[in-house]
């Protein structure tokens, strides 16, 4: 399985997503800034994977604290918690992982300060272990929903790079080849970023699973054509009413999908699911740099000085999502009920 990230040693090792698919570069993050850095710069992406790479951050600014007593640790843990927490605003993961490893500290309060940097640097490994569990329960059940033979469209990268491994769109695709389902996958190349025809094609292929990308624009014309029979996606950030925010473009997907009569499924693990944002209305969209839309390959590909948007992510309404596979189960419309009802259920542990 390909090692997205670890804990080492030396600190947290992050496979390099800016250089793939032509280079497999590891870079090793020594400092929670460098971290930090890491999730901004998209060396690391994907919700899942900035969940753990933001709790093994904050576990190696802990560890490398000389904080003399707990009121002091814990005021270097607001600190750390802050860089890590502006690095990327969509993906609820990032603020999921950060708030379970303040409840871990609080958990140790009053004893000594080394038993507390080791015990948060096994929760964050631990998260690790629980996020490549969760995506295996979500492929048992998300296989069920994929056609047995066809094309399955796939948007953005929702695969082992975006995760600690296996994925969550890509493991219910990994889960139904594995069952003997015959399915080709098409991925969109996901502009401006790149991460399907870069690091979805790139992983699959090296998986030995059969993949053709296209261009965002031609999803349209293969529905028609009839070559897909099912989409699947990950997400960002999943609102109590089951919209969906994930990369941009997915919106676009899901409604080609409803026009075409076509299922569309979202594959997340429970950490993306934010009971706490009533609607995708809600959901805080990053804005990223205009020079990814205008630039391409170092290359400039607009004039001087046009106006650009970049929305790195969109917002599916819940009407367009045939069901919500989670590790927890298969949730499907009225997500505002099913969702609860999942919410309530115990967490897959690793
Ligand atoms: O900007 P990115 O590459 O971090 O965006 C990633 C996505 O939109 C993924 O689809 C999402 O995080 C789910 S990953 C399992």
């Amino acid at each position: 399985m390909i090692k997205t990230l670890e804990w080492t040693a030396d600190g947290v090792r992050f496979i390099d997503q800016t250089k793939l698919p032509t280079e497999e570069v590891y870079v090793t993050c020594r400092t929670y800034q460098e971290v930090a850095a890491a999730i901004r710069d998209m060396i690391v992406r994907g919700a899942p994977a900035i969940g753990v790479a933001a709790a093994m951050g904050v576990a190696l600014g802990i560890q490398q604290s000389s904080a003399k007593d707990e009121q002091s640790l814990r005021r270097e843990f607001d600190q750390i918690s802050t860089v890590i927490g502006k690095t990327r605003p969509t993906a609820v993961n990032l603020f999921w992982a950060i708030r379970r490893m303040r409840e871990k500290f609080d958990s140790l309060a009053g004893r000594p300060l080394p038993e507390i940097k080791t015990a948060l640097v096994h929760e964050a490994q631990q998260m690790h272990l629980e996020d490549i569990a969760a995506n295996k329960a979500m492929g048992r059940h998300g296989a069920t929903l994929m056609p047995s033979s066809g094309g399955v469209l796939t948007h953005c990268n929702a695969g082992a790079l975006a995760t600690c491994g296996y994925g969550t769109a890509l493991g219910v695709i990994r889960a139904a080849i594995e069952s003997g389902k015959k399915i080709h996958v098409f991925a969109d190349e996901t502009r401006p970023f790149l991460q399907g025809a870069r690091l979805t094609a790139w992983e699959l292929t090296k998986d030995g699973i059969q993949t053709t990308v296209i261009a965002d624009n031609m999803a349209g014309a293969m529905m028609r054509q009839g070559k897909i029979k099912a989409a699947v996606v990950g997400a960002d950030r999943i609102a109590a009413n089951g919209d969906v925010a994930n990369k941009i473009g997915t919106y676009t997907v899901a409604v080609l999908a409803k026009e075409h009569g076509i299922p569309f499924y979202v594959a997340a693990p429970w950490s993306t699911v934010d009971m706490n944002t009533p609607s995708g209305d809600q959901i805080p969209i990053e804005q990223r740099s205009p020079k990814e839309v205008t630039h391409h390959g170092g290359k400039q590909m607009a004039p001087d000085g046009v106006r650009v948007e970049n929305p790195a992510f969109d917002v599916t309404p819940n009407q367009y999502v045939t069901a919500i596979v989670t590790e927890r189960g298969i949730a499907r419309a009225p997500y505002a009920e099913t969702l609860k009802e999942l919410a309530g259920m115990a967490t897959v542990t690793a």
